[in-house]
């Protein structure tokens, strides 16, 4: 059984992962802005073990919020070893923006890059423990190459991979194994606008549930750093 941190559980990727690694047994602490998006639904905490479950407020805009999920997720789990950083918004910035954009690019950094490397720094001496802790951040293929004009989003993303890279290095002879999750388009309120693709075509947010799944159970010889998935083929030429 894992003690497990997973940010954004309100809704989409996250929440699919909570479900699935709820239901596998794993201790989870869910990371969400409203608790009360979770009440009436399978994660409410009303209906589940309070000594393996809990819903805490965090906000990745909010610099002490990690801190104050972390601390109360200790004295209830009495340690943390895995990390799955989910929280995550998209912009459609171009690179030439309008002035009243800036707000936009500076929220983006907030939360796609600042916000998961304060939670792993907050977290960190706990994952330094035992010699097994897991980091899984969902990036995105925009962390890989960029696309169209998404500026303020692949930016985001490539300096996440980035911070996935550091964090690998300097958490390798502690036993911390990092995993980059890279999809394309996943079915979730993030792909809504995207129009000219049927949502069941999409990745599924399952999928990259039994992805995750999957990785806790790998030793520490043998978690992929980077796993690429795509909803379409893409052809660089
Ligand atoms: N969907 C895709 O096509 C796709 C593809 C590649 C990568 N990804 C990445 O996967 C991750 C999850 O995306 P998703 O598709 O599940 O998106 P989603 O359905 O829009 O969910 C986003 C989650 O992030 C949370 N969040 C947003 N701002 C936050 C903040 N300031 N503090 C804390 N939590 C915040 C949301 O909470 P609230 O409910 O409170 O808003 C929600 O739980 C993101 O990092 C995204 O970039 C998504």
């Amino acid at each position: 059984m894992r003690k497990i941190l997973i940010s954004g559980a309100s809704r989409g990727i996250g929440k699919a992962i909570a479900l699935k690694l709820l239901k596998e047994g794993h201790a989870i602490s869910l990371g969400v802005r409203k608790k009360e998006d979770l009440m009436n639904t399978p994660l409410d905490p009303k209906l589940n073990d309070p000594e393996k479950f809990l819903v805490h407020t965090y906000d990745a805009t909010d610099k002490n919020s990690s801190k104050e999920w972390i601390q109360s997720t200790v004295k209830t789990f009495g340690n943390i070893n895995t990390v799955i950083h989910c929280a995550g918004i998209f912009k459609k910035t171009k690179l030439i923006f309008n002035n009243n954009e800036i707000k936009d690019i500076e929220e983006i950094w907030k939360v796609n890059v600042l916000g998961p490397w304060l939670l792993t720094k907050d977290a960190w001496e706990y994952l330094s423990i035992n010699n097994s802790a897991r980091i899984i951040v969902l990036v995105s293929m925009s962390g890989k190459r960029s696309k169209g004009s998404l500026a303020s989003y692949s930016m985001s993303k490539f300096a996440l991979m980035s911070l996935c890279q550091t964090m690998r290095n300097e958490g390798w002879n502690q036993g911390i194994r990092v995993t980059a999750i890279c999809p394309g388009w996943v079915n979730t309120d993030m792909a809504k606008g995207i129009n000219h693709f049927p949502k069941e075509s999409m990745t599924q947010s399952k999928d990259i549930a039994n992805i995750c799944s999957n990785l806790l159970e790998l030793p520490n010889s043998s978690v992929p750093f980077e796993i690429s998935l795509n909803c379409q083929l893409e052809i660089s030429d």
